[in-house]
């Protein structure tokens, strides 16, 4: 499995959908097939200041809004920045979601300095992630950036 084809799969996949609901359906399904390290993979959505839990695949989470100031995913939505964590029981922010979870990558999708939400990927492997995932999910996250804003751009407009 190569990154390079499953951003060009995802690219081809995401201009087929017709709204912002199912890019963000098909996104999260792409990523949880191909990729086999990443064990839980979701989209946030931010709603004021708390972080809605949209499409996700895995096992349910408990944390289905997270406020701003909380977690791994409050931290980089703050920042406005992707952060990995190699080991998430060392890190003090992390909002537990399985005890099974090693390692997490929170990707922002931003709309220029706005941040729309994130991607927020578990794994069961210890440093599962790296700059390549990085590459690939921020990427993706461009990608889901275009169909949210434009599906934002309608709520606003009539
Ligand atoms: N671990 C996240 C919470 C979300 S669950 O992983 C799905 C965090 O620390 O923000």
């Amino acid at each position: 499995m190569k990154y390079s084809d499953v951003l060009n799969d995802m690219r081809r996949a995401l201009q087929q959908q017709p709204d912002a609901n199912s890019a963000m359906e098909v996104a999260v399904q792409i990523l949880k097939d191909r990729i086999p390290d990443y064990t839980w993979v979701g989209i946030y959505l931010l709603e004021g200041d708390e972080l809605v839990l949209g499409p996700f695949r895995g096992k349910p989470s408990p944390h289905t809004r997270i406020p701003l100031g909380q977690g791994i995913c409050g931290a980089a939505a703050t920042a406005k920045t992707t952060i990995i964590v190699d080991d998430v029981n060392a890190d003090v922010r992390y909002l537990a979601c399985s005890i099974e979870t090693k390692s997490e990558i929170v990707v922002p999708i931003m709309d220029g300095e706005t941040v729309l939400g994130e991607i927020d990927i578990d794994s069961d492997r210890l440093a599962a992630f790296n700059s390549d995932d990085r590459e690939l999910l921020e990427h993706v996250a461009a990608l889901v950036a275009q169909k949210v804003s434009s599906k934002m751009r309608k709520t606003v407009t009539p």
